[in-house]
């Protein structure tokens, strides 16, 4: 009877209703009198302070005691579109299949990496040593950097202060450098602010490192996507083939591709983990398409539970 009164708030909630007295007076209305309804109340999910209306989340809750039993459940309201997060290391296959699940969900593809990378880019640019994090915070919190969907192989068009940066962030030199740049605590501040800006209204496929344990820890659907070093460093060396650049050996990717797990890993600020509610998948001997119709799944079945 609780879970039905809830539900029934939900179903108000989708059809439009934000003010709390009417949405808890559907809870009340449902459960009958065989129940001592404790308390429903409309609070904020985060800081459980009680709300007037739901302006962006709010969280139902009840509590009601049947003989000497108390019963307690709740349903969470929220007030936009849903965010996907996507995490997993290194030449996993993210970006390709992040952008897929966004356009095929009709959500935006948020490259967290590709910001990381034009921080990168510009830090070398200005010459500044890679040590000197007072710096690099300046520079973090004052920099520019727009994203825009791609057309081409590139995963995102990237601006950094107006000047576009979308090949120059994917250069050799930026990737070696960038996990050093990705650990400071004042850059991941910066960024992950930016991110957060831009997720407040939802409607995201968000794809890096630390997307469902740290940026977005309330993500509808969260995603950690994984494959062997060997499998990741065979990608790579294709990427580099297509591209019609110099051969680059497999043993020298594996190497690199393992030392970029470890710095991204083993960071003090928010390591790449896989957050504890995260869907793992696994990608040695899937294709593409085989991996975003498996996220495809989850996120149905995942949001037709909400
Ligand atoms: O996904 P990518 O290779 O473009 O990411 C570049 C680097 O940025 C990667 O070495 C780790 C870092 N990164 C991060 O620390 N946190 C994110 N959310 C995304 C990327």
């Amino acid at each position: 009877m609780l879970y039905r009164g809830l539900q029934q708030a939900g179903a108000a909630f989708q059809a439009g209703e934000r003010l709390g007295s009417v949405l808890l007076e559907v809870v009340k209305s449902v459960v009958s009198a065989t129940v001592a309804l404790e308390y429903v109340e409309l609070v904020d999910p985060t800081t459980l302070m009680p709300l007037e209306k739901v302006e962006e989340e709010g969280m139902l809750g009840v509590a009601a005691r049947v003989g000497s039993t108390r019963l307690i459940d709740n349903i969470i309201l929220r007030n936009c579109q849903p965010i996907v997060a996507i995490d997993g290391p290194a030449g996993a296959g993210k970006s390709t299949v992040a952008r897929q699940v966004a356009a095929i969900l009709g959500l935006v593809y948020l490259d967290t990496g590709a910001m990381y990378r034009a921080l990168t880019w510009l830090v070398l640019h200005l010459e500044v040593a890679l040590e000197d994090q007072c710096a690099i915070a300046e520079i973090a919190s004052n920099c520019q950097i727009e994203l825009a969907p791609s057309d081409n192989l590139e995963p995102v068009r990237v601006w950094i202060n107006d000047q576009e940066g979308t090949q120059d962030i994917r250069s050799q030199n930026v990737t070696s450098n960038v996990s050093a740049i990705a650990a400071q605590p004042a850059v991941r501040k910066a960024l992950v602010q930016q991110q957060q800006r831009w997720g407040k209204k939802g409607g995201l496929v968000a794809e890096g490192r630390d997307i469902g344990t740290h940026v977005f820890p309330n993500a509808d659907l969260k995603i950690f996507l994984t494959a062997s070093v060997h499998e990741r460093a065979r990608r790579r060396q294709q990427d580099f083939q297509d591209q019609g650049q110099a051969n680059v050996s497999l043993e020298q990717l594996e190497q690199e591709i393992s030392e970029r797990d470890w710095k991204d890993s083993s960071r003090d600020v928010a390591p790449l983990q896989k957050a504890a509610d995260a869907i793992e998948i696994q990608t040695d001997g899937l294709t593409i398409a085989q991996v975003v119709a498996e996220i495809i799944n989850c996120y149905h079945e995942r949001l037709s539970k909400q």
